[in-house]
């Protein structure tokens, strides 16, 4: 597998990092995983601004006119999707940016310090199987910190509620903070509750999906009444349908919450035909893009 790092193609295995690096000693970093379907990165503006607002957020600057240009970091993409063999069907493209190699202190390295910049492509296998059945849930204390609205490399309370999931043989964890239900554990939760559809706000208490995003577009499209509000955990009960959204899961429904079936405790409609929608916009985007390669 050929993987790009610090504007050099190597196979996966020579990609090694200086161990002075930021993101090893402090997670002091920023990731996007963007879908490809055929070779094509779907949503890709929207990660881009995702990942311009989290570089911000963390005062990590690129270097001016350097090789982290917008249109480069597309191409580089799209030739490790080449590259890899991942023209055809579903993969994903791994991003990452940390601040940088350089001696370990807490605060900001020189100015000029140049961030680490390290891209990969993979297979991506569609949990289809257990779409169809639907997925089970556990809830855990969201134990993170107040700017969750970054997508930064700083995973650590994220992986432990999903081993608590994985452990407990369930999908996903979903975060309850104050007795409100934020996300899941690497994915936004959705809920249909009295007929209409709705989800925490994006604040700086969730990352804001791009599934999610696209969804809540869909579903608007769709006819669905959709509302932003804030989840109570004790609501999840009442919810006839409850979902996951996320690069890698696209639309998941979940029927079991803690080992209680959500309403009948089968995939319902709204996730379906969400599902169904989502996949077709993501198919008639790769033609879109395939037209306009080839075309006039
Ligand atoms: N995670 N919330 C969290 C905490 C996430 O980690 C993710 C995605 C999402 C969904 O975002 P999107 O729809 O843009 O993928 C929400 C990625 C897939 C990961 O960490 O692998």
């Amino acid at each position: 597998m050929t993987v790009y790092l610090d504007g050099a193609y190597l196979p996966r295995a020579q990609a090694l990092v200086p161990v002075d690096d930021r993101g090893f000693l402090f997670g002091d970093g920023v990731y996007e995983v963007t879908r490809a379907l055929d070779g094509r990165l779907f949503e890709w503006e929207r990660h881009l601004r995702r990942l311009a607002r989290g570089l911000d957020g963390l005062g990590i600057v690129l270097p001016e006119g350097g090789r982290l240009e917008a249109g480069q970091l597309l191409e580089v993409s799209e030739r490790l999707l080449e590259e890899n063999e991942l023209g055809t069907g579903d993969a994903t493209v791994y991003l990452q940016i940390t601040r940088g190699v350089a001696e370990r202190r807490h605060h900001f390295p020189p100015p000029g310090t140049a961030p680490t910049v390290f891209l990969s492509a993979s297979r991506l296998a569609m949990p289809d199987e257990l779409r169809a059945r639907g997925a089970a849930a556990v809830t855990t204390a969201d134990l993170r910190w107040e700017r969750c609205d970054l997508k930064t490399i700083n995973l650590l309370p994220n992986v432990l509620a999903k081993q608590q999931a994985v452990a407990a043989g369930a999908f996903e964890a979903i975060l309850v903070r104050d007795g409100i239900v934020t996300e899941g554990a690497s994915s936004n939760v959705l809920a249909v509750i009295g007929g209409g559809l709705t989800t925490h706000p994006a604040t700086h208490r969730i990352l804001a999906g791009i599934t999610r995003e696209v969804v809540l577009e869909l579903a608007a499209e769709l006819g669905l009444r959709v509302t932003l509000d804030p989840i109570p955990l004790n609501a999840l009960s009442r919810a006839s349908e409850v979902m996951v959204t996320a690069t890698t899961a696209d639309v998941m429904p979940v029927v079991k919450v803690d080992g209680r079936a959500i309403g009948d405790g089968q995939p319902g409609p709204v996730a379906r035909r969400l599902h169904a929608a989502l996949r077709a916009r993501m198919q008639r985007a790769g033609k879109r893009a395939a037209a306009g390669a080839s075309g006039p």
